[in-house]
């Protein structure tokens, strides 16, 4: 896989470089700001070297999931702004991403200039599962670069025009973040120092049961929290009130904990609430004996004890998903005590998700204490299930 320090050796100056990032940040609902910048940050290494270089940088990315047509909430201007800042130079913002503005905003470019295009998703063809039209598409995007350079490692797992479809229309090369992401997630999935312990929350056993099955034969303990736990319990035979639950996933969960005894561990006590709110009636109670009317929002502190009591001991660790509903005050100790127990082991930690990284953030701990944070929440995940993600198979071809 050719990378940007090839690119560079070539000499990029005065050439169009398009690069494709992961700017898809999240958005407070009320003012419309940028709520956590991690995204952006991560990718200024590739952007700064290339602003040195003398390349014109043409940035790309998707916001948010807007439905093939121009969408105003999911505009990539107030992210202009902000990469602006970070970079110290103004950003030029086209605003659309292959018409008139793109044409001309990108055509105005001095040497060592950067210019973001609008929301990929505003064109059909970005995310069309038909060939023809994703390739019509990605035939107007690469008519805006000389050469290609994916740094969006949060969407290599998407088979989009962008991802899978430009790298096979120009020279290309993984950016930096790309490079560090598949370098320390090839730490887990080669061979971990163990003990190996995977830490699963979040809100649905579905999306995650692809991984959990692909990590069940690897790792020593998976610590099972978040909505997804009440799933479990309900197959351990315990009673979850009105919790989240995905009935037809109890039994798969059963078999999943009979094929490793002892593997998976889950929680022992939660905190159980009247109300999904954040001033709601709340107590901790047995995980068997969440009382009927009340739903569990997050881990209770019995449970956090047993889980850093396991952390304490791992040599590597991978976390992906909250543990409780982490946005509200109340239900956020769950997430916060594994998280500190996390950086407190004597291991190499990588936090794997858009979501958890900003729930880091959020609770106010130091990115630098964790070995590694990856922007990519479905993209880590499906690369430690070892599948084939077309964003990094087009830059291998
Ligand atoms: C993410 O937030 O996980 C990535 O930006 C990919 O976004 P998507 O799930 O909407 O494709
Ligand atoms: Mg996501």
């Amino acid at each position: 896989m050719r990378n940007l320090d090839d690119l560079l050796a070539e000499g990029v100056s005065g050439r169009r470089v398009l690069v494709r990032a992961d700017l898809n940040v999240p958005l407070d609902k009320q003012t419309g700001e940028i709520s956590d910048d991690g995204r952006i940050r991560a990718v200024l290494p590739t952007l700064s070297a290339l602003v040195q270089a003398g390349a014109k940088v043409v940035v790309c990315s998707h916001l948010g999931r807007p439905k093939g047509k121009p969408d105003p909430q999911f505009s990539l201007r107030p992210v202009a702004g902000r990469l602006g800042e970070l970079l110290g130079a103004p950003v030029h913002f086209a605003e659309d991403t292959v018409g008139d503005s793109a044409r001309s905003t990108v055509a105005a470019l001095a040497d060592g200039q950067v210019a973001l295009l609008e929301n990929l998703r505003f064109n059909a063809g970005e995310t069309s599962k038909d060939d023809a039209e994703r390739g019509a598409f990605a035939d107007q995007l690469a008519a805006l670069g000389d050469t290609y350079v994916d740094d969006a490692f949060g969407a290599v797992h998407r088979k989009h025009a962008s991802v899978h479809d430009v790298p096979a229309r120009l020279p290309h090369a993984a950016g930096r973040l790309v490079l560090r992401e598949v370098e320390v997630l090839s730490r887990l999935t080669g061979e971990p120092e163990r003990p190996y312990v995977v830490v699963l929350g979040g809100s649905k056993v579905s999306d995650k049961l692809a991984v959990i099955e692909a990590l069940l034969p690897t790792v020593d303990r998976l610590l099972i929290g978040g909505g997804m736990c009440f799933t479990f319990l309900k197959a351990q035979g315990h009673e979850v009130g009105t919790s989240l639950l995905e009935k037809d996933m109890v039994e798969t969960c059963r078999n999943l904990m009979e094929r490793a005894p002892g593997k998976i561990m889950l929680p022992v006590d939660v905190v159980a609430a009247d109300a999904f709110a954040p001033d709601a009636a709340h107590d901790t109670v047995p995980a068997d004996g969440i009382p009927s009317h009340r739903l569990g929002l997050d881990i209770g502190p019995e449970t956090v004890a047993g889980f850093a009591a396991v952390l304490s001991q791992a040599k590597t660790i991978f976390w992906n998903g909250p543990m409780g509903v982490f946005e509200m005050a109340a239900f956020a100790s769950g997430t916060r005590g594994v998280a500190e127990a996390i950086t407190k082991a004597d291991a190499f930690s990588v936090v794997g998700g858009g979501d958890s990284a900003a729930a880091v953030r959020a609770l106010g701990l130091d990115d630098s204490s964790f070995g590694h944070i990856s922007t990519g929440g479905g993209a880590s995940l499906e690369y430690l299930e070892g599948k084939t993600l077309p964003g990094i198979a087009a830059l291998e071809n």
